[in-house]
């Protein structure tokens, strides 16, 4: 947590203010207050805000209609609402629609807290450095969302460079490749919104924490296009979960209407999480690889992307695992190898 950051907690209640001031008073924090939507306004309008966490049930306006106006005023500002357990509904809806970016239910746990206003604070991060539009900084980024979710050490890189090989073999041009290289890297970006209780629950996780887990296309979809990246980078980001039956999420698309460099990385993804190791498993060998993929051909993956794949293994395989200067300006560390059983 750092000392510049700015956190405004808006409640009509004095003692849930001071509450949380206390829980706050040790992250060095700069903290402001206010008793209404009005006051919060105000002070979102006059200083640099980064979080806002408010209170939903609120006179005059409640928490989500002030939230909205926040995110008018102030885009960047990270929005945090606080709501009972009656008005979760509300909470969730506003979620979805992307007025809120993380909710609290009351009475609120002190580490849920924290851990949504530090999940604010990368969130933000990463956007801004995604719009200083550097590279090396778009695959330190997405190198930073595998550390919430260290099942997926190395998979962001290993995705772009299989992805940017099948790319190769369609012979797309190389702005095209760039732009696949870096959806790649940042296609799980949206993971910084999912709770890592929740991206590291060891069984099966329940209807609403799926549906959670299912978000970070939207939210990462979200932060590439805030940060002004490009239609490729984003349609990777939201698309890779789509199946071209039309099973797939967030929106069901079929067939080419999933925009070709989606269903490149999605071809990619299901690979690379096949074939690499997880703590909880080896990677498959590659003969149930295949299997495994014959039977996603044409209802989950791209058939023609599918055998584009496995026609052109070696070449594929090879640079899939080659290291980041064979597609970058820069070095950078090597990762893990799957093996060729
Ligand atoms: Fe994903």
């Amino acid at each position: 947590m750092n000392k510049r950051e700015t956190l405004l907690i808006v409640d009509d209640e004095p003692h849930i203010i001071n509450a949380l001031k206390r829980l706050l008073l040790g992250n060095d924090f700069n903290i402001l207050h206010a008793n209404s939507a009005a006051e919060g306004l105000t002070l979102v309008q006059q200083n640099e805000v980064n979080v806002v966490i408010s209170d939903y049930c609120m006179p005059v306006r409640n928490g989500v209609e002030f939230l909205s106006q926040v995110k008018i005023i102030s885009p960047s500002t990270e929005r945090i609402l606080m709501t009972a357990f009656a008005t979760i509904d509300t909470a969730i809806e506003a979620i979805n629609s992307g007025e809120v970016f993380r909710f609290i239910i009351k009475p609120w746990d002190n580490k849920l807290l924290l851990n949504a206003i530090d999940d604010c604070l990368m969130h933000q991060r990463l956007v801004n450095t995604l719009k200083l539009g550097e590279e090396r900084m778009f695959h330190t980024m997405a190198r930073m969302v595998e550390l919430k979710d260290p099942y997926t050490r190395g998979h962001c890189q290993r995705v772009a460079n299989c992805s940017v090989a099948i790319a190769d073999v369609l012979d797309l041009n190389k702005a095209i490749k760039k732009e696949i290289l870096w959806g790649g890297w940042l296609h799980d970006c949206g993971k910084v919104g999912v709770p890592e209780k929740i991206l590291n629950f060891p069984g099966r996780l329940s209807d609403q924490d799926l549906k959670l887990i299912h978000r970070h296309s939207e939210w990462g979809a979200s932060v590439v296009s805030e940060a002004g990246l490009s239609r490729q980078v984003v349609n990777i980001v939201m698309y890779h979960h789509e199946h071209i039956s039309g099973g797939g999420y967030p929106l069901g698309l079929k067939g080419e209407d999933i925009p070709l460099e989606a269903r490149i990385v999605a071809v990619a993804d299901v690979f690379d999480a096949l074939s690499t190791d997880r703590p909880y498993r080896s990677g498959f060998p590659m003969d149930k690889v295949r299997r495994i993929m014959a039977e996603m051909r044409g209802d989950i993956l791209d058939p023609k992307l599918h055998d584009i794949l496995f026609d052109n293994f070696e070449k594929v395989f090879y640079e899939m695992h080659a290291p980041i200067e064979k597609n970058t300006g820069f070095k950078g560390v090597s990762v893990r190898q799957a093996s060729l059983n």
